[in-house]
C-alpha cells in the first residue's frame, strides 16, 4: 500500500517537474481521438476498481454466513461469477476494442496535405519540404489549421517520431515508408522525441514541431528556402572560410557555398533554428561555442568527431554560423 502511494506521488511529482508534453493536453483533432480513448479507459478502470473494492470491503465487514450451503445459493454463486468473471470484463474489452479500432481507423494518413519528408538519422531528424526547396533539421514548421502530411524513411536503423499533442507514435524503418497526418489546431511549440530506443543517443533524439499562422509560415519557408547569407563582418568571414575549406563541409550544407556535404544537418539556415544537436544545446552563442568546443562531452557517441580547434577558430566559427539566419 505504502510502495503504491509513493509511485502514485513519485509518477504525479514527476509529470508536474518535466516540461515533457502530455498526449492528455492535444492541440490536434488526431490527438483529440486518442485522448479520448484514453479517458474512457481511465474512466472504466476507476468503474471496475471502484466496483471490485465495494465487493472486497463487503466480504470483509458483513457478517459470516451460514456455512451449509443449499442448492440455491450454490447456483446464486454460478451466476454471480459468470456475470462478474466472464461477461462483464467481455462488455467491457469489446468497449475498448471498438473504441480502439475506429480511432486506429480514424487516424489512418490520407496523404493529403502540405508535403514534409522527414528522415531519421543517428541522432536528430532531416526535415525537407519538397515542394518548398526547404531542408532543415530537427524542427518541423507547419502551418495552423492545415492538414500535413510527414513521409518517414529511416537512414540507418528503426526510429520512431513522436509528438504526444498532435498524434500518435509512427516509425522510421530502413527501406519502407510510412506516413502520418496531423492538423495542428492551435500555434505554439510542440515537443516530439524519438520514441524506439536506437543506440547510444536515442534520449537525445528530440525535435520540435513549430506550428504557425499560415502568413508567418510562408514568410519562414521563403526564407528557408533562399541561399544562406554572406558574412559581412570579418569574423564571420573568417570562420565561412574555415567551415567551406575545412573538415565541416565534408558532412554540412551551406547552400550558395561550396559545402555540400549530406551525412549532418543542412546548416544553410542554423542561424534562425532554436536549439543544437536536436535539442541538446539551446542555440545561442554559448550553446554553440560547447557545442564545438566539447562536441562528445555534450553527445557522447554523436557522429560528429570532436574537432581540433583553436579558442580564434571556435570564434569565427560561431560567429558564422549565427550569422546564417
Ligand atoms: Cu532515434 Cu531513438
Amino acid at each position: 500500500m505504502k510502495r503504491a502511494a509513493l509511485a502514485i506521488v513519485c509518477a504525479v511529482g514527476l509529470s508536474a517537474c518535466s516540461d515533457a508534453p502530455s498526449m492528455l493536453d492535444p492541440h490536434a483533432p488526431q490527438a483529440h481521438r486518442i485522448a479520448d480513448v484514453w479517458w474512457l479507459m481511465f474512466v472504466l478502470a476507476v468503474g471496475v476498481f471502484l466496483i471490485v473494492t465495494a465487493f472486497v470491503v463487503w466480504a470483509i465487514v458483513r457478517r459470516r454466513a451460514d456455512t451449509t450451503s443449499s442448492a440455491d445459493a450454490e447456483r446464486r454463486d454460478r451466476r454471480f461469477v459468470l456475470l462478474g468473471g466472464l461477461v462483464v470484463p467481455t462488455v467491457v474489452l469489446a468497449v475498448v476494442a471498438v473504441a480502439t479500432v475506429r480511432t486506429t481507423n480514424a487516424l489512418q494518413p490520407t496523404g493529403d496535405g502540405l508535403q514534409i519528408h522527414v528522415s531519421g538519422v543517428q541522432w536528430w531528424w532531416r526535415v525537407t519540404y519538397p515542394d518548398l526547396g526547404v531542408t532543415t533539421a530537427n524542427e518541423i514548421h507547419v502551418p495552423v489549421g492545415t492538414p500535413v502530411d510527414i513521409t518517414l524513411t529511416s537512414e540507418d536503423v528503426v526510429h520512431s517520431l513522436w509528438v504526444p499533442q498532435l498524434n500518435g507514435k509512427a516509425d522510421l524503418i530502413p527501406g519502407q515508408t510510412n506516413h502520418l497526418s496531423f492538423t495542428a489546431s492551435e500555434a505554439g511549440t510542440y515537443r516530439g522525441q524519438c520514441a524506439e530506443f536506437c543506440g547510444l543517443e536515442h534520449a537525445r533524439m528530440a525535435f520540435v514541431v513549430i506550428a504557425e499562422p499560415p502568413d508567418a509560415f510562408r514568410a519562414w519557408a521563403a526564407a528557408e528556402g533562399a541561399d544562406a547569407v554572406t558574412p559581412s563582418r570579418t569574423d564571420a568571414t573568417a570562420g565561412e572560410q574555415l567551415f567551406v575549406n575545412g573538415s565541416c563541409a565534408g558532412c554540412h550544407s551551406v547552400k550558395g557555398t561550396t559545402a555540400v556535404g549530406v551525412l549532418g544537418p543542412d546548416l544553410t539556415h542554423i542561424g534562425s533554428r532554436q536549439t543544437l544537436a536536436a535539442l541538446s544545446l539551446p542555440n545561442t552563442t554559448d550553446g554553440m561555442r560547447k557545442w564545438l568546443s566539447d562536441t562528445q562531452g555534450v553527445k557522447p557517441g554523436a557522429h560528429m568527431p570532436q574537432i581540433d580547434l583553436t579558442p580564434d577558430q571556435i570564434t569565427a566559427l560561431v560567429a558564422y554560423l549565427e550569422g546564417l539566419t
